[in-house]
């Protein structure tokens, strides 16, 4: 008999360290963890297999799907917004042409099993595009269905593939025979601010000044800010977004009313997040060298982001505000890490 698993692609990335630990400490779950980097060693153990491979390797999925009978995948593998800006048809082969073989893995599962396979999409607040840093400034919390122009190519891609999950969820085939008989899958996607992790520190991102400026400081290094003290974006911890991916895959179905939700803990500007660094680390020594490009990109991105949807339909909430985010989990995880390493 095939087991039945959670696959869980992009395994090595900042989520999906989080995800898996979670997943094997708190449920059942044979995970299925797939990266194209070898796994790191921590998570192994954690998983029933690991597998090095690239999701745009069709032959791959396909033996997956041989071995495998996959209930949910939490789809996390992803080219993010500064990373996809020096590469940008590379990104959008993976983070649209990777999405879509999960996609259609995902509905050729649930036709074999006959019931909904569930796909969870991590998107993000680099789906919103304001035009303008004046309209940033009076927008007021962004709602899901806003400021739909982003100015970047991961961007463009989380918003297209947010549609594509809708599309394979509802409208798959929708001329074919079998069509409003055949099974097709539960899509659901959450909208992330900037994630902040104390375990690991972001490769490719636009909001990674958040998290760099503290890791930065933690280790005794420099750090040179790339925005304005002004910058203001919404932030999440890891744990958090732990919690919101979890929650929104096991909330009932007929709860769920939309395809795509924002979830938010806490909005700070570059400089709060400077001071609260200064604070736990007097010595770091952090400036600002604005990157003009990066800015751009980061000024079209809303300060706060309205996730009232989330909590009305599966109780989103999350336990971290900014103060217990920082004094409770970050600086004495991270001030820990990096004395750990000294002592090695
Ligand atoms: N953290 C992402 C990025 O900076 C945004 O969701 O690309």
């Amino acid at each position: 008999m095939r087991q039945k698993v959670v696959l869980v692609t992009g395994a090595n990335g900042e989520i999906g360290h989080g995800l898996i630990r979670y997943l094997a400490e708190n449920t059942e779950a044979n995970i299925v963890a797939l990266d194209v980097v070898p796994l790191d060693k921590s998570l192994r153990d954690l998983c029933s297999s690991y597998i090095v491979g690239d999701i745009l390797d069709q032959m791959l999925l396909g033996r997956l799907v041989v071995e495998h009978e996959i209930a949910t995948i939490f789809h996390l593998a992803s080219i993010l917004s500064t990373k996809a800006e020096y590469n940008p048809e590379t990104a959008h082969r993976i983070n649209v042409e990777g999405t879509l073989n999960l996609l259609r893995l995902a509905v050729e599962q649930s036709q074999w099993q006959g019931t909904p396979v569930k796909f969870i999409y991590p998107s993000s607040i680099a789906a919103f595009g304001i035009p303008t840093l004046a309209e940033k400034m009076k927008a007021g919390p962004a709602k899901e269905d806003e400021w739909h122009h982003p100015t970047t190519m991961y961007g463009c891609n989380k918003l297209y593939c947010e549609n594509l999950g809708h599309y394979y969820g509802a409208f798959y085939r929708q001329l074919a025979a079998d069509c409003g008989t055949a099974e097709t899958i539960d899509f659901r996607s959450i909208r992330f601010p900037g994630l902040i992790s104390a375990e690991t520190i972001p490769t490719g991102g636009t909001s990674d000044y958040g998290p760099e400026m503290l890791h930065a400081a933690a280790q005794g290094e420099p750090y040179a800010c790339f925005v304005r003290p002004d910058t203001k974006i919404p932030f999440m911890v890891m744990p958090d977004a732990i919690k919101a991916l979890v929650r929104l895959a096991d909330a009932p179905r007929e709860r769920i009313s939309q395809i795509v939700y924002n979830v938010t803990s806490f909005s700070l500007s570059a400089q709060d997040i400077h001071d609260i660094v200064m604070k736990a680390f007097p010595e770091a020594q952090i400036d600002f060298e604005v990157d003009a490009c990066r800015q751009k990109i980061v000024d079209t991105w809303p300060e706060e982001i309205d996730d009232s949807a989330a909590r009305r339909d599966w109780d989103w909430q999350p336990d971290y505000d900014c103060d217990r985010a920082f004094n409770e989990y970050l600086i004495p995880a991270i001030r820990s890490r990096y004395q750990k390493v000294e002592m090695k």
